[in-house]
């Protein structure tokens, strides 16, 4: 229970392996729905069809013989609309609320018709008694028909995917580290769009959050809202270094790893290393927004680099990277050709500052490199 007449009907999918068919989520996912219990009943999107009995019955306990007035759709990508239709065979007098791009979008998934649909825009308010539902357009957070809903009876805003997080919610761990992963996997290129939504928040009273997957956020929203500003703003959240490396025979990664002992020796804060070819690259990618400063290490490759480490830093050009230092270290037996290759992806993104102390090893780590790693923490610190 949220409020007294608002309930949360949503479920958790521990089944799942890889969300968005990309990401791991250990802790599975939630997909979070509400229903609204006023004079008229509101429910506030479904859940992934591949829970929809469930959803469906936790929505019949929930109505207590009711039927649901409106179906609220705040973002139709499938694993919060594809239990729509199964939905409306159910409930077949429910009408459906969504903006324009909603309905467009939701006909390339559904045979609808959707000649009884009410068409909302930004500003408009839909009362279902005490409850008046405002309707807030938020495109790209995280795709063009999202909107938010903020109920200015209950004080409640219903965010879709912002300020979501994987993991089920019954998952024994704070926020934060799954919110980030969340957020710079799946709304990270979007940071544009998502500072809009934030100075239309702004002029909100919110009391509770209601997101599309994670816990409802009842305290403390500032912690969040604040969170949300400094990573759609592109601004580095901790002190330290990340260190991302793609080795081929192991000596790449010790030379990353002699990296990290020189940077912990010298005095920085933190040292965090991701090995690409073998951790989640959807954490390396969180690790790389989270620090300011970061240093690529990677193997040569066909004349090119080792293809792990290419792959990181198109994730990282497709999620808008920007604002960092980063610094270079290849390994190459007979033409490194790293450097160069990353350097090329690298100058596609925005204000990226590489360092001149770029590290080159030819086969094992020498006494020599070792300077020139030393020199290379220095620059970095
Ligand atoms: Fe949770 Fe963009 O879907």
């Amino acid at each position: 229970m949220i409020t007294d007449d608002i309930l949360y009907i949503g479920v958790n999918d521990k089944d799942i392996d890889l969300f968005e068919g990309q990401y791991i989520v250990p802790n599975g996912m939630s997909y979070n729905s509400y229903v609204i219990l006023d004079n008229k009943i509101a429910v506030m999107d479904t859940v992934d069809h591949r829970k929809k009995e469930e959803y469906l019955a936790k929505l019949e306990t929930a109505l207590d013989g009711r039927c649901p007035d409106y179906l609220v759709v705040s973002h139709v990508e499938p694993d919060h609309a594809s239990s729509v239709k199964a939905f409306l065979e159910k409930y077949p007098s429910t009408q459906l609320v969504g903006n324009a791009k909603t309905f467009q979008m939701l006909a390339q998934y559904f045979d609808l018709n959707f000649d009884s649909a009410l068409t909302v825009k930004e500003g408009d308010v839909l009362s279902l008694g005490r409850h008046e539902l405002h309707f807030i357009m938020t495109p790209m957070v995280h795709w063009p028909e999202v909107m938010f809903t903020y109920d200015s009876f209950s004080k409640v805003l219903f965010s879709a995917d912002a300020f979501g997080k994987f993991g089920s919610l019954d998952a024994e761990e704070d926020w934060i580290c799954e919110a980030r992963r969340y957020y710079f996997n799946i709304v990270g290129k979007f940071g544009m769009p998502v500072q809009t939504v934030l100075k239309k928040a702004a002029g909100l009273d919110i009391q509770i959050i209601c997101p599309l997957h994670g816990p409802v956020l009842t305290e403390n929203l500032g912690y969040y809202l604040d969170k949300y500003n400094l990573w759609s703003s592109y601004e580095p959240e901790s002190e330290g270094v990340f260190i991302a490396y793609a080795s081929l025979h192991g000596n790449t990664a010790d030379a990353a790893n002699k990296l990290k002992d020189l940077l912990t020796a010298k005095g920085c804060p933190k040292v965090a290393v991701a090995d690409l070819a073998r951790d989640d690259m959807a954490e390396a990618l969180e690790d790389a927004f989270r620090y300011g400063k970061i240093v690529l290490a990677a193997s040569s490759y066909n004349g090119s680099v080792m293809p792990f480490m290419e792959d990181f830093l198109h994730h990282l050009k497709g999620k808008n990277y920007q604002k960092r230092t980063v610094a270079l270290i290849e390994n190459g037996s007979w033409a490194p050709s790293a450097n160069r290759t990353m350097t090329e992806i690298l100058s596609q993104m925005k204000d990226i500052s590489i360092l001149d102390t770029a590290v080159t090893i030819r086969g094992t780590v020498k006494e020599e490199n070792l300077k020139e790693l030393s020199a290379l923490a220095d620059a970095l610190l």
